[in-house]
């Protein structure tokens, strides 16, 4: 007999993440058989009944709902898992966490940090268990380099550079809002590369480097006007196309950030790198099993920059999956999360990064943003432990 728990998932979305969600949960009794919880796919929601049945039964979830409000009044749902747009988080995670429940959330977590602290408070009041999935802390290069920053190697960091380069809205034509194109509608998104793409890039370099104290920012919105596709009417685009900015780290190192929809070429082209005193690393999500080591340590005759291929047993979550040398991809870090999510909850410890956390890296997207508009420094207020 199994001495598992069950942990019931209530999964709201089934869009991109939704799908990326699923496969986690299903993927975790597998290779993670340790884990004392085991999720269920108890129910999956979103407004379309003959599309949500169909992703039911495509993904394995016992039952569908069509109002998120059923679902999280649910006695048999545990966990509230949010894979909605941006301005649809907020409502759903604070009513999961009033109903007792745990929330996992997409990031950003909300659209602004107004929006974002009452979530941080409701899941604080009722004491739930809860995540915001910055996901790429789990690619196990990129956990590698924070152990390898942890341990010391890299010494003082003078510099953190990260980009994070698209180029999917050049066309003029391409409208705003709705089903796929929410992300260019500010009212569902809150901002655009900021919010989208940043937001990925600042929770890993706090968590690298720890917090930001101030910035200074440009943004630029290339494409004036798009059509709504809900209503057909030529609007005023008010999202961010490109953002640039520079800052200060709490730790004395200059920090500087690019993203952009419009860089041709460039489909997901995350990257950055860390200069310290003794060493530099380098990662690129298109060559994600990698992490490039510089070590200035090394006997001049042998040194160079070094490319780790991360898939090792002893490197992060390696042992869970092949042999070594065999990579593992993208959809590995959600894995990764659900399960440092299921094992916090073995230990009664919180999972990084929590809904306070990432409120953490709200404050910076919208000092960012503040410092666009001001062309101006902003202070973040950014507390980072
Ligand atoms: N962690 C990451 O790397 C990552 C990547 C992509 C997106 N995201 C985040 O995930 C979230 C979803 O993005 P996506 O790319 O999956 O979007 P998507 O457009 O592919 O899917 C959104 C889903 O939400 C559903 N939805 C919208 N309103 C709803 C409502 N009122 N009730 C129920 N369902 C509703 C839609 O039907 C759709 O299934 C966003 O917050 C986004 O920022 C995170």
């Amino acid at each position: 007999m199994s001495k598992k728990k069950d942990l019931r998932i209530g999964l709201v979305g089934y869009g991109f993440m939704g799908r990326t969600h699923s496969n986690a949960y299903r993927r975790i009794p597998n290779f993670f058989p340790e884990l004392q919880y085991n999720p269920i796919l108890k129910a999956v929601c979103a407004r379309n009944e003959e599309r949500v049945t169909a992703f039911a039964e495509q993904w394995g979830y016992e039952s569908i709902e069509t109002d998120w409000r059923k679902l999280v009044a649910r006695d048999d749902i545990d966990a509230i898992d949010i894979c909605t747009p941006n301005n649809m988080h907020a409502e759903i995670a604070i009513a999961a966490a009033e109903a007792g429940k745990m929330v996992l959330c997409e990031k950003p977590l909300a659209r602004t940090v107004a929006e974002a602290q009452p979530m941080v408070d409701a899941v604080e009041k009722a004491g739930v268990p809860n995540t915001v999935y910055y996901n790429y802390r789990r690619i196990p290069a990129v956990t590698l380099a924070k152990q390898l920053i942890d341990a010391g190697k890299l010494g003082k960091i003078f510099h953190y550079r990260a980009n994070f380069l698209q180029d999917w809205t050049i066309s003029p034509e391409l409208p705003q809002g709705g089903e796929g194109l929410w992300r260019l509608d500010n009212s569902a998104a809150g901002s655009g590369v900021t919010g989208d793409l940043l937001a990925h890039c600042i929770d890993t370099a706090m968590w690298l480097n720890g917090g930001i104290k101030d910035v200074s920012a440009m943004t630029e919105t290339f494409i004036k006007e798009r059509v709504h596709s809900k209503t057909g009417v030529k609007q005023e685009v008010t999202i961010d196309d490109a953002c640039l900015f520079h800052c200060h780290f709490d730790n004395g190192s200059l920090g500087l950030f690019e993203s952009t929809r419009y860089a041709r070429g460039h489909k997901a082209h995350y990257t950055f790198e860390i200069n310290g005193e003794h060493a530099s690393i380098k990662w690129n999500l298109h060559d994600l099993s990698r992490l490039e080591y510089f070590d200035h340590r090394d006997e001049s005759i042998e040194r160079g920059w070094r490319s780790i291929h991360v898939t090792d047993e002893d490197q992060p979550y390696m042992d869970k999956w092949w042999v070594p040398g065999l990579s593992i991809g993208y959809e590995h870090s959600f894995v990764h999360q659900i399960a440092d999510f299921l094992k916090a909850l073995e230990e009664g410890k919180p999972c990084s990064p929590t809904f306070r956390e990432a409120q953490e890296t709200q404050k910076v997207c919208e000092a960012v943003l503040e410092s666009a508009k001001s062309r101006s420094w902003k202070d973040t207020g950014v507390e980072w432990k």
